[in-house]
């Protein structure tokens, strides 16, 4: 006799709230997890393809051997599945086993709204998480013998990543939504060049590398700011002199080269909706440096001048950041110097002498 936990949803895409859920919940119950991607999510229009969303889920559970995936309701040729249709065919085929429901906090509220309730809380136990600041109806709980499971839920949201907001998600799967061209990616894809792509991928990954090297906290910004520093890189002479003018005046003293880093902050906060400040400091000076960055600011100024397919040798670069994010960046500055006077490049702005005696001298 086994113990199973079902775990239905639309995973559009699968994220690390769900592994992370799932993973609670299988230690707590001494359990395996079944994901039941749905066909149609009744609540909202799909996105990707029901193949696109069950490749990404075989990604994202691929080290997990308690967790496999059914294709029950993706493969079914219903107009809609309802839950306790899935759930009496699984009760079915595992009659000796102990069946388990795991529901979103949300839905623990509109339970009672469900087809059946009654019946599919005589089929499985009802397990959920505490969400703070999410007030639950008791009677629900009571009247369907919901079991509670001790720990807090990650807060991530699949429309959040579907608009680049979050990539709190496995790496493989951020792998096959850029190799598919899913969700963000084409948005992504009309501001840059092909070779430009490749690059702002290359940084993003290597941003991440590093931050997950440093042991730093919300590591998946790291892959968003690498993703979309260079935005703002091909608009048109009109565009940028437009939004210099009217939110970056006092930078226009600078060489044109270096607005794209006001024009691409300005564009990931306009056009992305992203407002995380952090994320915008980064890419409104990644090319300059200033004196005052975070360990964000420093990660994606130095990824973008080291990363694997700029042309040159920097694996030493590359490893100095990842041991010592500080360190690292001093060595990149000394390259960085060496480069610039090798080659007769003016780089004496305010803006990078203020970086440059902030961590080199
Ligand atoms: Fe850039
Ligand atoms: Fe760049």
């Amino acid at each position: 006799m086994k113990n199973i936990i079902l775990f239905g949803g639309a995973f559009d895409p699968v994220h690390n709230g769900h592994l992370n859920m799932a993973e609670v919940a299988a230690n707590f119950l001494d359990a395996e997890v079944v994901f039941i991607p749905a066909r149609i999510s009744v609540w909202k229009t799909e996105s990707v393809s029901a193949i696109d969303k069950i490749n990404m889920l075989e990604i994202a559970i691929k080290n997990h051997p308690n967790f496999s995936i059914s294709r029950i309701e993706i493969d079914s040729n219903q107009d809609i599945n309802y839950s306790i249709d899935t759930i009496k065919n699984f009760k079915d085929s595992h009659t000796d086993d102990n069946l388990f429901l795991l529901i979103g906090t949300d839905q623990v509220n509109s339970f009672d709204k469900w087809k059946c309730p009654d019946e599919i809380a005589e089929i499985v136990q009802i397990v959920y998480f505490d969400r703070p600041g999410l007030e639950l109806n008791r009677s629900n709980i009571e009247r369907f013998k919901m079991k509670n499971i001790p720990g807090e839920m990650r807060e991530v949201s699949s429309s959040d990543i579907r608009e680049c907001k979050c990539l709190d998600i496995p790496l493989g799967v951020l792998d096959y939504i850029i190799e598919h061209n899913l969700y963000f990616i084409n948005k992504i894809k009309r501001y840059l060049k092909p070779a430009r792509f490749v690059h702002s991928v290359s940084v993003a990954k290597l941003a991440y590398e590093i931050a997950v090297e440093n042991g730093v906290v919300h590591q998946d910004k790291y892959l968003i700011a690498g993703l979309l520093h260079d935005v703002g890189k091909y608009l048109s002479k009109e565009d940028t002199l437009k939004i210099m003018n009217e939110h970056f005046a006092e930078y226009l003293y600078l060489e044109p080269m270096i607005y794209h880093q006001f024009t691409g902050k300005y564009i990931v906060e306009t056009v992305f909706g992203i407002n995380d400040k952090d994320i915008l400091d980064a890419i409104e000076f990644h090319t300059t440096g200033n004196g005052n960055m975070s360990d964000l600011s420093k990660v994606l100024y130095c990824s973008d001048k080291i990363e694997p397919t700029r042309g040159f040798d920097s694996t030493k670069l590359i490893n100095n950041m990842k041991v010592n994010i500080n360190s690292g960046m001093r060595s990149v500055l000394i390259s960085n110097i060496q480069y610039y006077e090798k080659h007769k490049v003016n780089y004496l702005n305010p803006l990078t002498k203020a970086c440059i005696k902030a961590y080199l001298d």
